[in-house]
């Protein structure tokens, strides 16, 4: 079998049905939870700060593209965007158990994403550095010092004012509880946290993109992630480049050769008692991982800067984001505003966060209508890619109806759609409580003819969509949930694919949340300074 065909194999066996779930552990071993924090012991710890939640930007700023001008490069200034998409955003205590919550959204709350931040000299120290990002203590674990040459030859590649971050996973976080499935939702978490670093990052002015010219698994000695002392494997995603808008750069190899022979301090703490390895996770990574590729000449596109919500502050938005766990399953909202979401998905509209890979739009959206004043429940379809109706492949009987003189947004059918999203979405009740639900459809053979690499990448564009959707629902005054848990083929049933051009590779649902009030919430970081004068 050749790359394609394992992957295809992969993803087969991690589908849900629902006689049979994917290969997964059956019940969860809470002796064997993995940790949800990675610590570096013996690693320099460098705090970083929190400054009170501004009311500037307001909310659709970012989304149109980087905010002018552009910050400087300091401390404070990463400080401010961690804090904004990878820090803690509460705890929370219940039954003797307390838990955090982060900016970023994850899978079961495991947290499989970790970021690293390959920094120039000058930026927070006269030295270069490679750190890892502490999100329970909002403090960098510096790695390594880079030695002056070293130091030299990575800020006369990168572009001024920016730094290089790289996202990584730590798959047995997921796999404890999701086994052979886990690989979906690493991936799908990376999609949000991309998302999250995006819009973070847009509010300083900076602008995030992928590094094309590394192979992925290169990055891991870049990282420091190939060295001794890993108990749980964790493996680089992805290299972001993270400043003011640049032109597309590549690394020069004595650099690379050079960060991959550093010396590094911190010992990687052990996260479980005991490791299960799930042989069919650790093949499929191998096997996606993105070789080398062509520069693709970094965009800069600006957006739709529109202002759906006026004197809406966005910080506070980002920080007060949750998942809701039940809807009351009678709030219902208008066209207009379930209009102005789908607007928000569009590439076209929020290079922010889309334009970070540089990929074409892959994912089509199902919706399930359930309450929403002005439009009929029922089936709709929205054409993210192309715009156009009656896609090849899906069944030939819907009718196609435009419902939007400018979103590519089509009705299949009419009909209540409550039950059978609730079934779908493995009999989760908030996929049919909401006011809408919906399914995310990947261009999955156009997408693999390309190359396995982009088999993750699908995950990565569902995860944009929802974190999107999350921020807009909140905006709203309403909750989203991601819901990685779904039947795959059944959704494939309803649209009667005969192929597998398409596959529903994410679901999600929004609507008026119920909150459990056993739940007691404590702020994220009581303790934090602000920074000094000097470093603002
Ligand atoms: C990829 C993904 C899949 C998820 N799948 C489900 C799901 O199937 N059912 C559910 O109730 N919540 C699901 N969630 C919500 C998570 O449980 C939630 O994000 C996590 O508990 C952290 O809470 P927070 O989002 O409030 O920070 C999912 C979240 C993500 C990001």
């Amino acid at each position: 079998m050749d790359a394609e065909q394992q992957v295809r194999a992969y993803h087969a066996l991690s589908k849900h049905a629902p006689n049979a779930y994917a290969p997964g552990p059956g019940h969860l071993d809470w002796a064997t939870q993995p940790a949800p924090f990675r610590r570096y012991a013996g690693s320099r710890l460098l705090e970083l700060w929190q400054r009170p939640l501004e009311e500037t930007p307001a909310y659709d700023q970012p989304f149109a593209g980087p905010t002018d001008p552009p910050v400087p490069l300091s401390r404070a200034s990463l400080a401010q965007l961690l804090y904004d998409s990878l820090a803690l955003s509460a705890w929370k205590e219940a039954g003797g158990n307390r838990w955090a919550l982060r900016v970023n959204p994850s899978s079961g709350n495991l947290h499989p994403t970790e970021a690293y931040l390959l920094l120039p000299p000058g930026a927070v120290e006269a030295h270069g550095l490679l750190a890892h990002y502490a999100p329970d203590a909002h403090a960098l674990e510096v790695r390594a010092e880079l030695p002056a040459p070293l130091g030299q030859q990575l800020a006369a590649a990168l572009p001024a004012g920016g730094f290089l971050l790289g996202l990584a996973s730590i798959p047995w976080r997921e796999a404890w509880k999701y086994g052979e499935r886990a690989y979906r939702y690493c991936q799908h978490d990376l999609g949000h946290a991309l998302a999250c670093v995006s819009i973070a990052a847009a509010i300083q002015g900076w602008q995030v993109r992928l590094l094309r010219g590394v192979a992925e698994a290169r990055l891991d000695g870049l990282l420091g992630l190939d060295r001794d002392g890993f108990h749980e494997a964790e493996h680089s995603d992805c290299l972001l480049w993270i400043g003011p808008p640049a032109e597309e750069f590549s690394l020069p190899e004595t650099l690379l050769r050079g960060l991959a022979a550093l010396e590094l301090s911190g010992a990687p703490n052990r996260l479980s008692r005991q490791y299960r390895e799930w042989p069919e996770l650790a093949r499929v990574h191998g096997l996606c991982r993105a070789p080398v590729l062509p520069a693709l000449g970094w965009q800069a596109p600006l957006g739709y800067s529109g202002n759906d919500n006026p004197g809406l502050p966005l910080r506070p938005i980002l920080h007060r984001r949750r998942s809701a766990q039940a809807f009351d399953g009678c709030s219902g909202i208008l066209a207009e505003l379930l209009f102005a979401w789908l607007r928000r998905l569009l590439p076209a509209h929020s290079p922010v966060p889309f334009a970070v890979t540089g990929e074409k739009p892959q994912v089509d959206l199902l919706l399930f209508v359930h309450r929403v004043q002005g439009l009929e429940p029922g089936l709709y379809w929205l054409a993210r890619g192309d715009g156009q109706p009656q896609p090849d492949g899906l069944r030939g009987d819907f009718t196609w109806q435009r419902v939007h003189a400018e979103l590519p947004l089509y009705r299949l059918l009419e009909g209540d759609a409550r039950g059978l999203a609730g079934f779908l979405s493995c009999g989760q009740d908030i996929a049919s409580d909401g006011c809408v639900a919906l399914a995310m459809l990947a261009r999955f053979d156009q997408a693999l003819a390309e190359g396995a690499w982009q088999y993750p990448q699908l995950y990565w564009e569902c995860g944009q969509i929802g974190q999107l959707l999350y921020l807009e629902a909140e905006a709203a005054g309403l909750s989203g949930t991601g819901i990685g848990c779904f039947f795959d083929d059944q959704v494939h049933e309803l649209l009667e694919l005969a192929d597998s051009r398409w596959q529903s590779l994410y679901h999600f649902t929004i609507g008026r949340a119920v909150w459990d009030e056993r739940l007691s919430s404590a702020p994220a970081y009581p303790d934090l300074r602000v920074p000094p004068r000097s470093d603002v």
